[in-house]
């Protein structure tokens, strides 16, 4: 399996909707444990499927339950069922290194998913666990955190990137 590299953006991957995993194969594991290394080498909390131009519906987390242990979470094929409340989160994103900005998320939802045996499960997250699942669910929608800025903020941010990340 070849080497997988972190897309920066504009790359057209980023803005791509992904499509749903058919069936959880040694490709997918493999894939998701060079992911693992890619998050950790750029010092990352979480890394969706298109970031490293896939796109396919997966992403890993840091587990935040867990912050100390090496582990990271797997999922595929997710859906937020139920949000509730609303919190502001400070982000950055590896696919546009160096820049980060206040959003809106929800505070706490309630997720399905299918783990890395296909085990489907169904959890609430709140907090980190909360704020990072919905920003990586954003990439495999093709949106970016600054998406999330209201317009003007959001005008600026993207002249700022548009002007350092050329295609
Ligand atoms: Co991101």
């Amino acid at each position: 399996m070849k080497n997988l590299n972190l897309r920066i953006y504009p790359d057209d991957v980023l803005r791509k909707i992904s499509k749903n995993i058919e069936k959880i194969d040694s490709n997918i594991i493999n894939t998701v444990s060079q992911m693992d290394l890619l998050m950790n080498e750029n010092k990352g909390i979480g890394l969706a499927a298109p970031q490293v131009g896939i796109s396919k519906r997966f992403f890993i987390t840091k587990d935040f339950q867990d912050e100390d242990s090496e582990k990271f979470l797997v999922f595929i094929n997710p859906t937020i069922k139920e949000m509730y409340g609303t919190i502001e989160s400070k982000e950055g994103c590896l696919s546009i290194p160096g820049y980060y900005d206040l959003i809106k998320r929800h505070e706490k939802i309630l997720v399905s998913y299918l783990d890395q045996n296909g085990k489907n499960i169904e959890k609430e997250f709140s907090g980190m666990q909360s704020i990072v699942f919905q920003h990586e669910f954003d990439h495999l929608e093709g949106i970016l955190f600054p998406d999330k800025l209201p317009l003007i903020r959001k005008e600026i941010f993207f002249k700022k990137i548009n002007k350092e990340f050329k295609k």
